[in-house]
């Protein structure tokens, strides 16, 4: 059947519209990043150029939120056969890994070496992402989309003030690592904002994976010297490890909310069954003609049961049997929902649990891309903490992740953005750990939106409170700008952003039984696009919390 988007596109032809005359918006975490996407849709390319491109300059701009040695999520819808799919380039466990490495011989967790340095690595996806999409769904060669972060990697950039407070957050890791310390530190120090960095080494290698696809860094020179770095470095990576790492094409989460489409990141993210589960949840609430405190409340209540079952059952379903139907059933949302009370906060001591520690997050990235045929991408791409385990490996510029860490590595224990794990999420050779990026797309009668942001464990509360301020009329601009509050059942309290709520506000959640915490500092770094299917007009908007770049042409 024919729906009225699919005719207006079929006009939008006939009118003699040229593919040249396709416009797209992109946003994302960096304006070198999105200028990168346009320079190769300029050349021939399409979203997905665009996406390989965004993705590689990103690796190159903003070494602290991705990179060649990460991993992350490629939400793809491409327009003339309705194809949806999530790329899955999720880091892996070593072939080596087991579940007992992070601890010692007491059991107790040894906390730093799944946090910093070469054990705390998984084995990066996003250089087969890149591969794959660009030979599966684009249509330029590597070498073309590859150019821009070539070029920024070899000539340099300027940092922003955001690189720089996160090298003074990370500085002992940093200095942990003399290789890691030469190429992010001026002289030992931290540099200035405005202070070029070049990254040659890191120019050859994305180089050769442009020459050479994935043989370029899963193989060759490359593959050698990241190898003999992790060893040096007492990680635990074999050549095996790099010959068997295969990004999976897998079904995204789809769900609906008060009529809205919503696709989203599927396993081995939890994204979308939080976000869907949250909204489910919700669905029943009047809450657009709730007060703020009534509608805080029971946001926070669907967040604190969501991310409950996150800890209790997901995991990677190639490893694990995780009920997802039974958890994205309306049937268990109502049971959820009878659960909650107006008046009162459930304890999340009630539910099964440990309490932990605090939620963190200024990781990872995110960008959006729609042209006006409605081609789109998602994509959020994390090394986890910032620049990842805080470890180069050496001669390569590759700086490697630490997402080993979104293991549990002892389950019933927080991460280090305080998410408990349960044993679905226990380490295992080969297995891809869980992660909370929520990579999206949503579509009413009238529009389709892009997005998504970086954040740790907070991501999924960003995305719930974005597509609930879709639901009521707001446009890109409004989501990222939406003051940002989360809870996530343990520890148990609502985190809300410097300056969110007043103290009578903070009283009258108190009054219902929550403990609440301010954040010091505004969180998240949201990238969103929207086409509106009947005018095609586009618009893009980038999170005024970060130094991305949104644009139109
Ligand atoms: N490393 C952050 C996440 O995957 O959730």
């Amino acid at each position: 059947m024919i729906n009225n988007f699919t005719r207006l596109l079929i006009v939008f032809w006939c009118v003699g519209v040229s593919a040249n005359e396709n416009k797209i918006a992109i946003a994302s975490a960096h304006s070198l990043a999105t200028q990168a996407g346009f320079e190769v849709i300029e050349q021939g390319g399409n979203v997905y150029d665009a996406a390989v491109a965004v993705a590689a300059a990103l690796a190159v701009v903003e070494p602290a939120g991705s990179g060649l040695g990460g991993g992350g999520f490629f939400l793809l819808h491409r327009a003339r056969d309705a194809k949806q799919v999530m790329l899955d380039a999720r880091e892996k466990a070593p072939l080596a890994a087991h579940r007992d490495m992070y601890l010692d011989g007491q059991g107790l967790w040894l906390k730093q070496k799944s946090q910093q340095g070469a054990l705390a690595a998984g084995i990066p996806g996003l250089p087969a992402a890149l591969v794959h999409l660009s030979e599966v769904y684009g249509q330029l060669p590597l070498s073309v989309s590859l150019k821009p972060a070539i070029r920024h990697a070899r000539a340099g950039f300027k940092i922003g003030a955001r690189h720089q407070r996160l090298i003074v957050y990370r500085l002992p890791a940093i200095l942990n690592n003399p290789a890691t310390a030469r190429m992010l530190l001026d002289n030992g120090e931290t540099p200035k904002a405005g202070a070029v960095l070049k990254q040659p080494e890191l120019a050859n290698t994305l180089s050769l994976l442009a020459e050479k696809g994935r043989a370029g860094f899963y193989a060759g020179v490359v593959a050698e010297k990241m190898l003999e770095s992790v060893k040096q470095g007492g990680g635990i990576w074999r050549q095996a490890d790099l010959d068997q790492y295969q990004v999976i094409e897998r079904q995204p989460v789809q769900g609906e909310y008060r009529g809205i489409k919503i696709s989203s990141a599927a396993l081995p993210s939890s994204g979308g069954i939080v976000l869907q589960q949250s909204l489910n949840i919700l669905a029943a609430y009047p809450l657009p003609e709730m007060g703020k405190i009534e509608r805080m409340h029971m946001i926070s209540e669907a967040m604190r049961r969501a991310y409950h079952d996150r800890a209790m059952y997901l995991g990677d379903a190639d490893f694990v049997e995780v009920p997802v139907e039974q958890l994205l059933s309306l049937d268990y949302a109502a049971g959820l929902r009878r659960s909650i009370r107006p008046d009162r906060a459930l304890p999340s001591a009630y539910l099964a649990g440990e309490l932990q520690n605090d939620a963190k997050g200024r990781n990872t990235t995110h960008f959006s891309i729609i042209d006006q045929q409605g081609n789109r991408v998602s994509a959020t791409l994390s090394i986890n903490s910032p620049f990842g385990a805080a470890f180069l490996a050496e001669g390569t510029g590759v700086l490697l992740n630490n997402e080993m860490d979104d293991f549990s590595s002892k389950v019933g224990t927080m991460n280090s953005y305080g998410l408990v794990g349960g044993v679905a999420n226990a380490i295992e050779p080969g297995k891809r750990m869980l992660s909370s990026m929520t990579p999206t797309f949503l579509e009413s009668d009238r529009h389709i939106a892009v997005l998504g942001t970086p954040g740790g464990s907070r991501i999924i509360s960003m995305l719930l409170l974005a597509v609930l301020d879709f639901a009521g009329g707001g446009d890109p601009n409004a989501w990222v700008q939406v003051p940002r509050f989360h809870h996530q059942f343990i520890p148990d309290r609502i985190q809300f952003e410097k300056g969110g709520l007043t103290v009578e506000e903070q009283s009258a959640l108190a009054a219902k039984g929550h403990q609440l915490k301010e954040v010091r500092y505004r969180y998240g770094n949201m990238q969103a696009v929207q086409l509106d299917k009947q005018t095609l007009q586009l618009k893009a908007a980038s999170d005024p919390r970060g130094e991305g770049a949104a644009l139109v042409r």
